[in-house]
């Protein structure tokens, strides 16, 4: 039996459109995260799964720890529903769900919230002051891990923290250690330009040379500077965990001593845009299927839906693949629809009214923004059926 014929075996009592979770092909990828992160724990990056019940299997297998969340409240429903160890990497501007944190003492023992500036401490001050008894904050600097050459003239890698020098962090630490009420707990330094930039794009050696040389290179400073930082930082307080990394870098990551841990989620469901990198090759576990209801010519379907486009830099690396049968390609002017999605190719000739197209999302637990259900499919049956944040009423971005 093909994929195909096991995924519309395993569905055939649901009316698409839904989405699925091949498990197999998720233990399969988990095993090869883990073997990639050499012994260290990885810290699963939830906003690329955004499922409770997902996380949970995730987090049951060995070599995973802890949650790297995405906002505040996001940390806060995890821990009130058990999850501990969680890092909310991104800063929050959320006066409520500070105020929150601060007065749950049994969530502020879990859940530790990213600063890379003075003015962020002042910020979570003055949002919990009046929290009574008031918990103690756990905190994480945010280091830039983005490369930089030509005098400044040339930067790679995403536009985070201001924090670059092991003396700006570390009298970043020494302004938490001297604030009553914080705690610094950890350092985060994520290298988008490794991490999240595939290093073999189809059909674009040149590009593809110079991504590696710029990777080779950033790694290089990055084990220098990241060393430097974290023993700056260390003369100054205890840190629980330095992290760093993300799908794409792991083997890399973690051979520099100073980091503790890594992150990663994208490579559990592996979407589509990490198809295009070197070391390694996860299998496409999360798919969404949408049912054929036109036909506007012999080699074109229309299927339902389908403008499920991915975050970042707009462009066709954001649109979903047609996955399923394999050979159907977007139409140039209409591409991924609002309502409704043209498909072209042969394949289509043999494509009925109410028939599946299978697809991938660009990017991972965005997936789970569109539908409320991940149907869980292990071989050719459905196991369960598990919730998204988003159909346990929870949209947090
Ligand atoms: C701070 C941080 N760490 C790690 C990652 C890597 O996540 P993933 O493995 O899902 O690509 C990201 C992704 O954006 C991130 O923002």
């Amino acid at each position: 039996m093909d994929e195909r014929q096991r995924y519309d075996r395993a569905t055939a009592a649901l009316e698409p459109p839904f989405a699925i979770l091949d498990l197999a092909a998720m233990r399969a990828n988990a095993a090869d995260l883990v073997r990639r992160a050499g012994g260290k724990p990885i810290r699963v990056a939830s906003k690329s799964v955004r499922s409770r019940a997902v996380l949970e299997r995730v987090l049951a297998m060995e070599g995973f720890r802890g949650i790297m969340a995405f906002t505040l409240p996001e940390a806060l429903w995890l821990a009130g529903h058990g999850f501990t160890d969680i890092l909310v990497a991104y800063p929050t501007a959320d006066r409520h769900a500070l105020a929150a944190l601060a007065g749950d003492a049994q969530a502020a023992r879990h859940i530790t919230v990213t600063i890379d500036s003075a003015a962020h401490l002042d910020f979570i001050e003055t949002a919990v002051a009046s929290a009574r008894p008031r918990a103690e904050i756990r905190v994480c600097i945010d280091l830039d891990a983005g490369y930089v050459a030509f005098g400044g003239k040339f930067r790679a890698g995403a536009l985070r923290s201001p924090i670059r020098e092991s003396e700006q962090a570390a009298d970043l630490a020494a302004i938490v250690a001297k604030r009553p009420g914080f705690r610094l707990t950890g350092l985060l330094a994520y290298e988008a330009q490794i991490a999240g930039v595939g290093d073999a794009p189809p059909g674009k050696a040149l590009y593809a040379r110079a991504i590696r040389l710029m990777q080779a290179q950033s790694a290089r400073e990055l084990v220098m500077r990241r060393g430097r930082i974290v023993n700056a930082v260390r003369q100054v307080t205890d840190l629980e965990f330095v992290n760093g990394g993300g799908t794409g870098s792991i083997e890399r990551t973690v051979r520099e001593k100073a980091i503790t841990e890594v992150a990663a989620g994208s490579g559990l469901f592996h979407p589509r845009l990490f198809d295009f990198y070197r070391r390694f090759t996860g299998h496409p576990a999360a798919l969404f299927a949408l049912p054929v209801v036109r036909r506007p010519g012999p080699d074109t379907v229309t299927v339902l839906g389908g403008g499920y486009v991915a975050s970042g830099s707009a462009g066709p690396s954001r649109l979903p693949q047609p996955y399923l049968p394999a050979g159907l390609r977007y139409a140039p002017d209409e591409g991924a629809g609002e309502v409704q999605t043209p498909l072209l190719g042969q394949a289509a000739q043999d494509l009925r009214i109410g028939d599946r197209v299978w697809f991938r999302h660009a990017k991972a637990g965005e997936l789970c923004e569109r539908f409320d259900t991940l149907h869980l499919v292990d071989g050719d049956t459905l196991v369960e059926s598990a919730p998204t944040y988003r159909g346990e009423g929870q949209t947090f971005l």
